[in-house]
């Protein structure tokens, strides 16, 4: 258990600083009333960085992330200035960078239905009444995301092309899988892994690996799921899955969709670990540039991406709890952002006013 822990803060473009603010007074709960040690430093990325570094990933920042515990991480990505994505993409240059260089190949985001906020989600009462609690396992490092890609021209055909490639090796469908396993095995013992092997290879591949996975867990039941039909299982039957097993793109999408029908995409935590625990924990939601500075962003994922970075670099899994209770208290009493509204009898509230509640909540919790 850690009770010292330097944070790299990296706030970004959009809506990130607003909702940090509101993890740092979290953070400023956790050092007086918790006595941890947490402490904090910012650093460029994304937008923000471009401004004053002509680059989305300055070098400072990359230091600074290798100086320190774990990352807590905003969004990025900012419609505000121009990028040519046709020569670089953002994304790629920083948290795609980022995710690469620290190896942060496992990606965990735990879609779970808050009761208290059932009518923001758009499935109907009878679905919602059989609960949802998935946990979404995202490989990070490896697939389309990373493959050979270009935008090229063809001359014969006089026509420009691009291509990505879709590429994984046994060890990396492996270890990502042997992870999905060990958590099914702590919770309902299902996991359900999402493939489009009756197309590709790669997903061959990966269904031959998890397969084999299964073998050293056989308490654990395995169903392989095409991610077509998957989409739609999960729309129709939510409480039926448990653990989710993902390639990157297809863990992308599904952990969207996962955030959605849990009634905001603005409520979706998430953290990126490798195999020493070092992580980087962002919300899983982008930096919505169109409502920023507005103080009406959601900041819920924020906090709980915090949560996870407790839970899991500091192994603090009892506070992690408590700042997860105290969001689950906040949606109780009835607060809301402008996201997760939906009757006039809950209180509309701004993101610094969510922020002051959870850690008001957090301070006078036993
Ligand atoms: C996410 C995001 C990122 C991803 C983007 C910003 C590159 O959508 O974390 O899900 O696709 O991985
Ligand atoms: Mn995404």
């Amino acid at each position: 258990m850690l009770k010292k822990c330097k944070i790299a803060v990296l706030p970004g473009d959009g809506i990130g600083p607003e909702v940090m603010n509101q993890a740092y007074k979290i953070i400023d709960v956790l050092n007086k009333k918790y006595f941890l040690k947490i402490s904090c430093k910012e650093f460029l990325v994304g937008h923000s960085a471009l401004k004053e570094y002509n680059t989305v990933m300055p070098l400072s920042t990359i230091y600074g992330c290798e100086e320190s515990n774990a990352i807590l991480f905003g969004s990025i990505g900012d419609y505000s200035l121009k990028y040519d994505y046709r020569k670089n993409s953002l994304e790629k240059e920083s948290l795609l960078f980022i995710r690469k260089k620290f190896n942060l190949f496992c990606n965990i985001r735990h879609a779970k239905l808050y009761s208290s906020i059932k009518d923001s989600s758009p499935l109907k009462k009878n679905i919602l009444d059989k609960g949802i609690d998935i946990v979404c396992i995202r490989e990070l490092t490896g697939g389309i995301y990373f493959g050979n890609s270009k935008i090229k021209y063809d001359k014969n055909m006089n026509i420009e092309y691009a291509f990505d490639t879709e590429r994984y090796n046994k060890q990396e469908v492996y270890r990502i899988a042997d992870i999905a396993f060990k958590i099914a095995k702590k919770r309902r013992k299902h996991i359900t892994s999402i493939d489009k092997s009756n197309v590709l290879k790669s997903s061959i591949l990966w269904r031959e690996v998890v397969k084999n996975v299964s073998h050293n867990y056989p308490e654990v039941k395995l169903n392989n799921l095409y991610v077509d039909n998957a989409v739609m299982q999960i729309i129709k039957n939510p409480s039926s899955f448990d653990v989710i097993l993902c390639s990157n793109i297809f863990g992308d999408i599904i952990s969207d969709e996962c955030a959605a029908i849990i009634g905001s995409i603005g409520m979706l935590p998430s953290a990126s670990i490798n195999e020493n625990k070092f992580g980087l924990y962002e919300p899983s939601g982008g930096s919505a540039p169109d409502i920023k500075n507005l103080n009406i962003a959601n900041p819920i994922a924020q906090i709980l991406s915090l949560s996870m970075l407790l839970k899991y670099t500091m192994n603090q899994i009892e506070i992690s709890k408590k700042i997860d209770d105290s969001v689950n208290e906040a949606l109780k009493l009835g607060y809301r952002t402008k996201d997760i509204i939906s009757s006039s009898h809950e209180n509309y509230v701004s993101t610094e006013k969510m922020g002051d509640i959870i850690s008001e909540i957090l301070i006078e919790k036993k």
